[in-house]
């Protein structure tokens, strides 16, 4: 036993004080920014933060294009038929976790129409998109935006949207898309708060869509079954469902968005739901975009121990032991292959990891060049503020911190002008 330790258990035993945990037993916390700003963390794993490149590389990723058998994907058809089935069951199985069959109906009741919204510039719906069958049950408020102006059916960005918020809460700058010139530029917009669907907190199992799919006896989903990332995935599904019934929009050009938790769960509805079009994830960082094997910013040990409940309760094997995972990024990315896919970083956002986040696009892109797309058109991060548009897979390194910027916002439009050609 060491002095201290002694003196410790001498005292307790003397003096009657409660055993103390001794300073030496446990490392110092380590302080909670470093010198640039960014948050240190440290998991449960005694996993500490890491912002040195340096140290961020050596490792491995998972070659997309080598199906388990290990043989190597030569055709199109390899990868749509075996390679691409393999990995959407890997993330079903081991990471996002899948639908249960037990998910409930979706039913859509259009609740109200302006037909002269934004001083006769856009047509607005509100749509109630309701789980289940009980009238009190979980539903999404979806508002719907057409330009007033189309002749025929439109493209359209669906935005996962943290808000609208109670008027009590602050709103987030990148809630709302800049809607006049999206609506001017040719496209529809409808936005959901993803809260709607399922709440985000920890152990919410037992409330919203995934409480739903529980069967009776049952208090939370199977180990593989989804969390809350796949539930606001599948409902933008149900969102889509709707938006197949309405004569004003064009279903097969939907592009997705999201920001952050919500650009994680852009990336997972693409992979799920061939039908949207395109995919743009804001700042979606670790368990969306950015690779997980590379340790810098947020890693899976993070992930697991602060919000379990976005993923499936089999991701918590991962915890210390990233490179057993047997996907990474860049595959989550190429399952929305060959659909467009468009990643954005910030500056002040390295938590999220932007470098990270390029390498994924980068390493998607065999995928790509197989399916005949054009990939990022390069390897090396491109310098600030100068968006990758002209491929199938696009990026965008802006200054500032973790938000959509109006730089972003510019960039993404082009992106997807070229893709869904709204005029
Ligand atoms: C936290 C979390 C991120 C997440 C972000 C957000 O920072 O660590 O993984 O993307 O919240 O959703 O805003």
């Amino acid at each position: 036993m060491k002095p201290a330790a002694r003196l410790v258990t001498i005292l307790t035993i003397v003096v009657g004080l409660p055993p103390l945990a001794l300073p030496q037993q446990t490392a110092p916390a380590p302080p909670r920014q470093d010198a640039a700003g960014n948050p240190v963390r440290r998991a449960p794993t005694g996993h500490v933060s890491n912002y040195d490149e340096a140290k961020a590389a050596g490792y491995t990723l998972p070659d997309p294009l080598v199906l388990a058998n290990g043989q190597r994907v030569r055709d199109a058809k390899t990868w749509t038929d075996r390679r691409r089935p393999e990995i959407l069951e890997l993330y079903k199985t081991h990471i996002y976790g899948r639908v249960p069959e037990r998910a409930p109906k979706a039913s859509f009741e259009v609740a109200e129409t302006d037909a002269a919204a934004m001083e006769g510039a856009a047509i607005r719906k509100r749509i109630v998109v309701r789980f289940g069958d009980k009238p009190d049950g979980p539903a999404a408020n979806v508002t719907l935006y057409v330009p007033a102006k189309a002749t025929r059916p439109v493209p359209l960005v669906l935005h996962l949207m943290f808000g609208p918020r109670p008027s009590s809460e602050p709103a987030r700058p990148m809630e709302t898309g800049p809607l006049a010139d999206i609506l001017s530029r040719g496209y529809g917009y409808a936005h959901f708060r993803y809260t709607e669907v399922q709440p985000d907190a920890r152990d919410s199992g037992g409330s919203g869509v995934i409480a739903l799919a529980l069967a009776p006896g049952q208090t939370k989903p199977e180990p593989d079954e989804w969390g809350s990332i796949t539930a606001w995935a599948w409902a933008a599904s149900r969102v889509l469902d709707y938006l197949e019934t309405d004569r004003a929009v064009d279903a097969r050009r939907v592009a997705l968005l999201g920001h952050s938790r919500l650009g994680k769960t852009a990336l997972w509805a693409g992979a799920l739901d061939p039908r949207f079009a395109l995919v743009f994830a804001s700042c979606s960082g670790e368990m969306g975009a950015s690779l997980a094997r590379r340790d810098y910013g947020e890693t899976v040990d993070d992930v697991a121990a602060n919000f379990p409940w976005w993923m499936a309760e089999n991701f918590q094997k991962f915890s210390g032991r990233w490179s057993d995972m047997p996907v990474d990024s860049h595959m989550l990315i190429a399952l929305c292959a060959p659909r467009p896919v468009f990643v954005t970083g910030g500056t002040q956002d390295q938590w999220a990891d932007p470098h990270g986040m390029f390498l994924a696009q980068v390493g998607a892109g065999p995928v790509y060049r197989l399916l005949g797309k054009k990939d990022l058109g390069t390897t090396t991060l491109p310098p600030l503020d100068t968006p990758l548009t002209s491929g199938s897979l696009g990026f965008h390194y802006h200054t500032g911190g973790h938000t959509i910027s109006p730089a972003d916002w510019n960039a993404f439009l082009e992106f997807a002008d070229r893709h869904l050609k709204p005029r």
